[in-house]
């Protein structure tokens, strides 16, 4: 990968981050369930700081941050929105952001063959991708199986009544 080719990639890694950083601040805002709205702040704080190193790299490479950064960011608010406020959707949404960032990070770790410091930053990024996936895989199974246990509750006592 030749240097303005690296600086394009982490130009539209950029724009995934922002935009993930406010799919996160838009569902920390709506999330009532406390221990769930909590890892989500958690994780936004990550992810502003994954878009800040990446800001930080184009820079040091001598590239110019993307224009489109704005649209980014509107992008993210919008589909945070569009989870209409149910919490298994919204971590769906997440989840599936994580999946594409666990994806990307794998393939530019396992491609990157010069540029070391740019190489560790997907390392390190993609551990936390990991590490984000992990949670919220953990945080749906839990939701579903108490989804499931309030149906048959629900159904012994139409039953018994
Ligand atoms: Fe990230
Ligand atoms: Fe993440």
């Amino acid at each position: 990968m030749i240097r303005e080719e690296l600086i394009g990639v982490l130009r539209s890694l950029l724009l995934a981050e922002l935009s993930s950083v406010e799919l996160y601040a838009a569902h920390a805002d709506v999330i009532e369930e406390e221990a769930i709205a909590r890892g989500v702040k958690a994780i936004l704080e990550v992810e502003k700081e994954h878009a800040e190193k990446f800001m930080l790299r184009i820079k040091a490479l001598g590239g110019d941050l993307p224009r489109e950064a704005a649209r980014a960011v509107t992008v993210g608010r919008a589909a945070g929105i569009s989870s209409g406020g149910d919490v298994v959707a919204m971590l769906k949404a997440e989840l599936a952001e994580e999946e594409q960032a666990v994806r990307e990070y794998s393939r530019l770790v396992g491609e990157m063959k010069y540029d070391e410091d740019t190489l560790l930053l997907f390392a390190s990024q993609l551990i936390d991708e990991i590490k984000h996936r992990g949670w919220l895989k953990k945080k749906l199974s839990e939701l579903q199986k108490e989804r499931e246990v309030a149906v048959k509750v629900e159904y012994i006592s139409k039953s018994t009544s």
